[in-house]
């Protein structure tokens, strides 16, 4: 977005450069610019938003100390909630477009060699991050110079071959793995080209691989109108395996969104939802996750209240 990286302008330079330094002068004065206006907007209708992730964030220095990295769009699957910029095939099959040209090579990684010793967090996303070679060369790089940062992977959960369990053998990792209902059936038609049954497996396999080295496997799902009613049960699933959940907003495509439903329908998904007893949290898990589930169930209370609704209080049971 804005200045991209290239053989002409490093990553120093787009550190440095005026699109990040006016980005930076606009929000320390509390103006929202740009896609920024959408944790505004949450803010103001007082649900949680993407940026409270970094309210955990120690001062500000003058280089990153996180380091989020999408370097390229290939990806094994075809979800109907995903795009072409993201996954590779359905760019290909569904939107029939060029392939997307991937600039990151041997030389972004040198670049990003003096960016390591501040980190405090980096996180891989994609396309599918553990099919992309150039992971594996960052990676390769973290555990040299640092070899005491945990490394952050969002996957469909899908590639777990040797190359992947040598690198889970040789670094702290946390696999973030996405994934939105426990029927068979409606998850491989929303992730086209999964497997169910591999998934649960592989679910149970990388949390046995990450534990030798104290890393973590979280789970991430999309509540969709596909997929709202198995949220509970969603919460339910990772508080008996210990496993922290998180909800992902889906926005678009609106035809699959929460929020573009009517006010009378988003109120009684709302009611449905906030009578769901998640019994008692009995791990720190589980309390986690029973939090999320509550930002989850407040989201779309706003939505209700926002597209008309008159949303009448349900209580949860005791938590
Ligand atoms: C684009 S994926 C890339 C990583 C990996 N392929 C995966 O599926 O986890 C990153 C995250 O975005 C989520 N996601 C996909 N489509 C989305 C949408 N339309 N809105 C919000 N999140 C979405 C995925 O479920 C995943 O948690
Ligand atoms: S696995 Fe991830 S990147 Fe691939 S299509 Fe699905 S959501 Fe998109």
């Amino acid at each position: 977005m804005g200045e991209r990286w290239g053989p002409d302008r490093s990553i120093r330079d787009v550190w440095t450069g005026a699109m990040l330094s006016n980005l930076r002068s606009t929000l320390a004065e509390h103006q929202f610019p740009g896609a920024c206006g959408r944790c505004l907007h949450d803010i103001e209708a007082g649900v949680a938003p993407l940026a409270a992730v970094y309210d955990r964030e120690p001062g500000i220095i003058a280089w990153p100390t996180s380091l989020e990295l999408e370097l390229s769009n290939l990806c094994n699957f075809e979800c109907v909630m995903c795009n072409g910029d993201l996954s590779s095939k359905i760019r290909r099959n569904r939107e029939h477009r060029p392939p997307l040209e991937v600039p990151y090579d041997d030389s972004f990684v040198e670049q990003l060699v003096e960016l390591i010793p501040t980190l405090q967090q980096v996180r891989f996303s994609g396309g599918e991050p553990l099919l992309h070679p150039i992971l594996y060369k960052v990676c390769d790089r973290i555990i040299e110079l640092r070899p005491d940062l945990r490394i952050d992977v969002s996957t469909n959960g899908s590639i777990l071959n040797e190359k992947v369990r040598r690198l889970i053998e040789r670094a702290t990792i946390q696999i973030n793995i996405s994934f939105e209902s426990l029927r068979a059936d409606r998850y491989e038609a929303i992730r086209v080209g999964s497997d169910h049954q591999r998934l649960l497996e592989n679910i149970e396999t990388f949390r046995e691989l990450v534990r030798p080295n104290g890393g973590l496997v979280t789970i991430n799902t999309n509540p969709m109108r596909e997929t709202w009613s198995e949220m509970a049960d969603m919460v339910r699933f990772c508080d008996e395996r210990d496993l922290h959940l998180s909800f992902n907003t889906v926005i678009q495509p609106a035809e699959l969104s929460l929020r573009t439903l009517s006010g009378a329908e988003l109120e009684a998904i709302h009611g449905l939802l906030a009578a769901e007893d998640l019994g008692a949290a009995a791990s720190p898990a589980a309390r986690w996750n029973h939090v999320q589930y509550d930002n989850f169930v407040g989201q779309v209370a706003a939505w209700a209240v926002e597209a008309g609704g008159q949303l009448v209080a349900v209580r949860r049971g005791p938590a």
